[in-house]
């Protein structure tokens, strides 16, 4: 089946030799990658410049490029913001939005969401929107979280409900519970059956939102090599958004076997 892999660099590497080697390693992993679309996510120092030279680094197309967020207006006074227009200009075809890093670090609101993801789609982007429950919310239990991911969705997408399904049709969503989030800091992914569950409620919801056109739900939160197998085993799971292991050439080439494989 066909799944995305979104390799999320986050503010990774350091320099720039580091950054190329990377690029390089990825797409030699996935030159021959049939049913697997693979979205690399640079910060944007080195962003603009691989797309720049997609031509000789990325000959065969095989790997596309997001961004790790936009701004909701495309020009004015907005001191260090990037617009959404500018992005798509660029060659960039997806955007990550409302990731729970920025929530927390950079104060996002489900409205300020909101508006990103109607600006990302109407530049030609494809908004690639996080939603997860927090630490709270786990421990209180499923129905809690169930809950939490419910009003978020409803808080961020609401403004999308007028709409076209051919444009609602481009917004990808990830479950991405922010208690999962980063094996480094000694985090775990989530239960595969318990991720595979929650995408199942995330699907409900859009029917009861009406916005029966969003059908792709990745899951995100500590993935890696070790133990992407049984959350791909998962047919509900469309594919994977990955933050520390899309930094190793060999972990990407193992999720992308697993991806590949169901
Ligand atoms: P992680 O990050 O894979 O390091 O947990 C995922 C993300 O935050 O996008």
């Amino acid at each position: 089946m066909h799944r995305f892999l979104i390799l999320n660099w986050k503010l990774n590497p350091p320099t720039h030799a580091e950054a190329q080697r990377l690029l390089r390693d990825t797409v030699h992993a996935a030159k021959r990658v049939k049913q697997t679309t693979v979205v690399v996510c640079p910060p944007f120092q080195y962003l603009f410049g691989f797309v720049c030279r997609q031509s000789s680094v990325v000959s065969r197309q095989s790997i596309h490029f997001g961004a790790q967020d936009c701004f909701w207006e495309s020009s004015g006074s907005y001191t260090g913001e990037i617009s959404p227009l500018s992005l798509h200009q660029a060659g960039m075809r997806y955007v990550i939005l409302g990731h729970s890093e920025r929530v927390r670090a950079c104060g996002e609101t489900d409205e300020m969401i909101g508006k990103k993801i109607i600006a990302a789609l109407q530049a030609g982007l494809r908004p690639i929107v996080c939603v997860g429950e927090d630490e709270h919310a786990h421990i209180r239990g499923k129905r809690a979280s169930m809950l939490f991911v419910t009003k978020q969705l409803h808080n961020r997408l609401y403004q999308c409900s007028n709409l076209s399904s051919a444009m609602l049709a481009h917004i990808i969503v990830v479950y991405e519970p922010s208690w999962a989030i980063s094996t480094v800091s000694g985090n775990v992914a989530d239960d595969p059956t318990d991720a595979a569950t929650m995408i199942g409620h995330i699907k409900d919801q859009f029917k009861k939102m009406g916005l029966s056109s969003l059908h792709e739900v990745l899951y995100g939160g500590s993935v890696h090599a070790g133990n992407i197998e049984p959350l791909a085993a998962h047919a509900a799971i469309n594919g994977f958004l990955v933050g520390h292991a899309s930094l190793y050439a060999r972990e990407i080439r193992t999720m992308l076997a697993a991806c590949e494989k169901t």
